[in-house]
């Protein structure tokens, strides 16, 4: 089973709780919890306030990709997209996309490139991608819901159109309630993954939250990645690359080996490839 998680609510606007997502967002708060740690973020701590109430404007690319969308198409269709970094590519006019969805191999593997993940990381996730439908060399960015990529344990934020009650829930893991660290990430996927249990699940999860600090994230002083509440909110909600986020000055150091263990890897590219 590949999610446990209602399909096919309405896409736009954001569709009212699933079942689901009305029985988690009462889990306790582990932000309340915990205390805030000091304040060893430098230029985090002056972050602004998030406005959660409309969509902000992410990164853009500087050399735009063609596309066959207005403006307000290209609105509702990010909506059906589940993930935060595909959606991200497709508004900021990094990721080729036909009318009906369908996006060529190459042309995935080229916005990614420009992302920061190397060649093995990209073959990991352009060959997932490849194998959602029976149609070699490509695939289509607005079915990929229930797809086999869709699976147990994910925020739910951006699952069968986009719930921001679900990034409350993710941002209660924020020990000062405004950040993300990745240890706030990694209880968050705990959380998320025994709501929804499922070993492939769980090691996706845990591969997507990973890679998704390292090309996003901030990085502190101390080298460690977070994300502000507002580069989140970007992010996942709004389906956008967070406006803080720079082109990396040298493409291709993002390793899945960086987020994973060697034994991890292995299992997670079988999981990836084996479909
Ligand atoms: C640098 C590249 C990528 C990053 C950082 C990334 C990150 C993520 C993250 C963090 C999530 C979890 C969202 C959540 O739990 O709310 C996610 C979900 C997803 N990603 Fe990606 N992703 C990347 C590339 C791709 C590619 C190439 C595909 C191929 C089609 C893909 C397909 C999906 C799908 C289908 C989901 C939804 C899974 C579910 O909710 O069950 N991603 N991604």
């Amino acid at each position: 089973m590949k999610t446990r998680r209602p399909e096919g609510s309405p896409v736009v606007p954001a569709a009212k709780p699933t079942a689901k997502a009305q029985a988690s967002t009462a889990a306790p708060a582990p932000a309340a919890a915990t205390p805030a740690p000091a304040a060893s973020f430098g230029a985090a701590a002056s972050a602004p306030k998030t406005d959660l109430e409309g969509a902000s404007h992410g990164y853009t690319s500087p050399t735009q990709v063609s596309c066959p969308f207005s403006a307000e198409e290209k609105a509702a269709l990010s909506k059906k997209i589940p993930c935060p970094a595909l959606a991200g590519m497709f508004n900021a006019g990094m990721l080729k996309v036909e009318k009906d969805g369908t996006v060529k191999i190459p042309d995935l593997d080229r916005a990614l490139s420009q992302l920061g993940p190397d060649a093995v990381t990209r073959k990991v996730l352009t060959n997932g991608a490849d194998n959602t439908d029976s149609v070699k060399g490509s695939f289509n960015l607005f079915k990929l819901n229930g797809s086999n990529l869709d699976h147990t344990g994910s925020t739910g934020i951006r699952q069968n159109g986009v719930h921001p009650e679900r990034f409350d829930l993710l941002m209660s893991f924020s020990k000062d309630g405004q950040r993300l660290t990745a240890k706030d990430l990694a209880n968050a996927g705990e959380h998320f993954a025994k709501e929804d249990p499922g070993l492939r699940g769980r090691l996706t999860q845990l591969a997507e939250l990973s890679i998704v600090m390292q090309v996003f994230g901030r990085r502190a002083p101390d080298g460690s990645r977070y994300f502000t509440k507002e580069d989140a909110k970007q992010l996942f909600v709004d389906g956008q690359i967070p406006s803080s986020w720079q082109p990396p000055a040298v493409p291709g150091k993002v390793h899945v080996t960086d987020v994973l263990g060697g034994a991890a890897l292995g299992l997670f590219r079988q999981l990836i490839n084996g479909q």
